[in-house]
């Protein structure tokens, strides 16, 4: 069942993604080679918990930290470590929730540790175009496959590979809510998508193929065949007309040129 938000309750979803956009704000600044994986996940259960919220990954079936810190070729999930040492030249993706009043937001990035390769760059470019491609889609009366089928669409013209193991999802009291939403898929199928409904839309794309496995701490995730990936994530919130709200990321506005 996907669970419809009334305006009340839209607005302390608001909140918790406005300050959890905050949070990723302040993650960044920290990021750079040098640092540990574990440095950046405390500093960021320490952002979260200053301001009275709760960090949502913490003991979430048994996940043992704040954030997922996923480099290169890890796709996601990636369990932060003080043996991790970030390098020039890697990727790094920092995917975090927190919960405040009750109400979940969900959000992850992507971004380059020092100097990049163009290859790299370019992925991360067109990861966070896919999320936008993707997001724009659902309005009320579209459906979850509309979704999919433009993230895969966008990312596919650049012979990128569209992790298909793992997906977006519905978010509100909990983390994880129906309607699952693939980054992949055919348009005009699923379930259709009205006003009040809040998902967590977050493609995850490879610049090789999308096959993925489990690594033995029974978390991260790593493309099979050790290419990079990246990953972008916000929460949005459906509305009455238009493309939705950007619960993460505060005053986004959507161009003109939005269908
Ligand atoms: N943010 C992830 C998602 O988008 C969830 C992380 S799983 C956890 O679904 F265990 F780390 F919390
Ligand atoms: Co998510």
């Amino acid at each position: 069942m996907i669970s419809i938000k009334n305006p009340a309750q839209l607005e302390k979803m608001r909140a918790a993604g406005h300050l959890l956009h905050e949070i990723m704000c302040r993650i960044r600044e920290v990021i750079r080679p040098g640092e540990t994986t574990a440095a950046i996940d405390a500093f960021a259960e320490e952002l979260i918990r200053r301001k009275n919220a709760a960090p949502s990954f913490l003991n979430y079936r048994g996940y043992p930290a704040s954030i997922c810190a996923s480099v290169d070729d890890e796709v996601v999930h990636g369990i932060p470590s003080d043996r991790r040492v970030l390098q020039e030249g890697s990727i790094l993706s920092v995917d975090c929730g927190l919960v405040l009043d009750g109400w979940q937001a969900d959000s992850a990035f992507t971004v380059g540790i020092g100097k990049i390769s163009p290859e790299k760059e370019e992925l991360i470019r067109v990861t966070e175009q896919c999320f936008f491609e993707g997001a724009r889609m659902a309005r009320q009366g579209a459906r979850v496959g509309d979704i999919g089928h433009a993230v895969q669409k966008l990312a596919e013209s650049h012979g990128y590979g569209v992790i298909r193991d793992l997906t977006g999802h519905g978010i509100g009291r909990n983390m994880h809510e129906d309607p699952s939403v693939p980054n992949f898929g055919e348009a005009d199928r699923g379930a259709r998508l009205r006003a009040g409904m809040t998902l967590a839309v977050e493609p995850m794309i490879s610049l090789g193929s999308w096959q993925v496995k489990e690594m033995k701490d029974g978390w991260t995730v790593k493309t099979l065949d050790g290419s990079s990936c990246s990953h972008y994530e916000h929460t949005i919130a459906v509305l009455e007309e238009g493309p939705p709200e950007i619960l993460t990321l505060p005053g986004y506005v959507w161009e003109k040129t939005e269908r």
